[in-house]
């Protein structure tokens, strides 16, 4: 165990004695429940009716706060199983709760929104909207997070508290998860666990890490302005497309040069748009990006050079720029960021229920972003990879927002039982911190 183990506990740990007795013994009863979760999940009951739930959802992508028949769909299995939930919340989000009704609350989460670009796949259930696509999983997300509800419900009696079902709209740069905290529904919720399928990682098979995991995440758009002219007479013309290149270049120096090599940053430009004829110097250049760190600091600084260096390279070259970060569209993600004391819990019940061999515990951090992030500012959050990869994607996996990615339903089960266990055993372990009589009822009993 860690320091905060001895610094912490040692003094204390006379008087928790019993306690701790108490809580090894009601772990392991939970043990068990955490296998009796992967097998109910794994029954033909809860895994056919998973498949069917995803696929309906598959065939159906919607964007972004328009999760409409998806928020429809996810009602009518909460109501099926007599869960009662809070809807609309954020638009389209919706929020079940399970157990006592009372303290301690978990939250369990699901993203519901998919990505605007055409399906590639040919196959049974393939998106039937033109253009869109669940290319992140987020069908995969819903539907674990309603087949942990379907395992809970049956168990509900021996839930310590109530788990919070989060269904939230637009993970995919609309911050949905903001707008769920905005309205309240979360305050008394004392820790929320997510999940991310993993294409490439073997199905049963999780990863994640304590502390940073995902980077901070914003966007900009700039126009560049110039005058236009005829391309043959240059001096007559202020040209914007060679001031958007030297932009460009020089934005990329700001990661090279200006950023501490060990802490690591992004910034690309992914967007370039200017001129439509080959002998016309146009008026001017749009360009937009994304730039990624770590740190809020680091986030702060590469946002306040960017804007510095569109503004003052394009008046190298005469041009004026504007540069908007669009906070509005598309808000700022903050770095994701794993809780230590949420991390030994995930490890915990993951190594139990997978072994040991199929849980990698402290795995790379990558520049993505996850809007997850959102909720780790004011909750204690952990946020982890489950496998999904498919055995026919040998060579070439797919990546996440490919139009070719096709995951593996079977590992839907695994991350249905993780999401319960995760909740069911988290309550469970702090019942005491919440409820002042119960240490002094169990060592009574002792
Ligand atoms: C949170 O708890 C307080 C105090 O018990 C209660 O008044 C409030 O309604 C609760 N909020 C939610 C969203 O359940
Ligand atoms: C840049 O802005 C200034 C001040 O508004 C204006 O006088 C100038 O013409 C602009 N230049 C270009 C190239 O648009
Ligand atoms: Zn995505
Ligand atoms: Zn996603």
């Amino acid at each position: 165990m860690s320091c905060s183990f001895k610094c912490f506990h040692f003094p204390i740990i006379i008087f928790m004695l019993h306690v701790f007795t108490t809580t090894q013994i009601s772990s392991s009863t939970d043990d068990s429940s955490f296998n009796n979760f992967l097998d109910s999940a794994k029954s033909s009951e809860v895994f056919d009716w998973m498949i069917n739930i995803r696929r309906k959802i598959h065939e159906n992508p919607e964007l972004g706060y328009q999760e409409f028949e998806t928020s429809e769909l996810i009602r009518s299995e909460l109501d099926k199983m007599g869960i009662p939930y809070k809807h609309p919340v954020a638009i389209t989000g919706v929020i079940g709760f399970i157990g006592t009704g009372s303290s301690p609350f978990v939250a369990i989460r699901a993203d519901m929104d998919a990505l605007p670009m055409q399906e590639m796949v040919e196959w049974e259930h393939k998106s039937k909207v033109a253009g869109k696509m669940h290319a992140c999983g987020h069908d995969a997300h819903v539907t674990m997070v309603l087949g942990a509800a379907k395992i809970l419900k049956q168990h509900e009696k021996e839930i310590q508290g109530t788990v919070v079902l989060v269904f939230q709209p637009a993970e995919e740069g609309g911050g949905g998860a903001k707008k769920i905290l905005d309205t309240g529904a979360l305050e008394n919720v004392t820790a929320i666990f997510g999940l991310h399928i993993a294409p490439d990682l073997p199905i049963g098979e999780v990863a994640s890490k304590s502390g940073p995991i995902l980077a901070g995440s914003g966007f900009f758009e700039a126009k560049i302005s110039g005058k236009g002219g005829h391309a043959a007479i240059p001096q007559q013309s202020i040209d914007p497309i060679l001031a958007a290149s030297n932009v460009i270049l020089s934005l990329q120096h700001l990661v090279s040069r200006e950023a501490d090599p060990l802490d690591s940053q992004v910034v690309t430009i992914g967007k370039c748009q200017g001129g439509s004829a080959y002998n016309v110097i146009p008026d001017s250049v749009t360009i937009g990006g994304t730039f990624r760190a770590f740190s809020k600091q680091s986030f702060n600084q590469l946002k306040q050079r960017i804007e510095q260096v569109i503004i003052g390279q394009a008046a190298v070259q005469r041009c004026n720029a504007t540069v908007d970060f669009l906070d509005e569209v598309k808000p700022f993600y903050p770095p994701t960021i794993n809780n230590g004391d949420l991390h030994e819990h995930f490890v915990n019940v993951a190594v139990n229920m997978l072994g040991i061999n199929k849980v990698e515990s402290a795995m790379s951090p990558f520049m993505g972003a996850e809007d997850f992030s959102f909720y780790q500012e004011v909750i204690p959050g952990y946020f982890f990879f489950l496998g999904m990869k498919n055995a026919e994607h040998e060579r070439f996996v797919p990546s996440l927002h490919s139009p070719y990615l096709k995951i593996n339903e079977d590992g839907l089960p695994y991350g249905a039982a993780l999401h319960a266990s995760l909740a069911a055993s988290y309550l469970l372990k702090h019942q005491q911190d919440i409820v002042p009589g119960v240490e002094r009822k169990y060592r009574d009993e002792l």
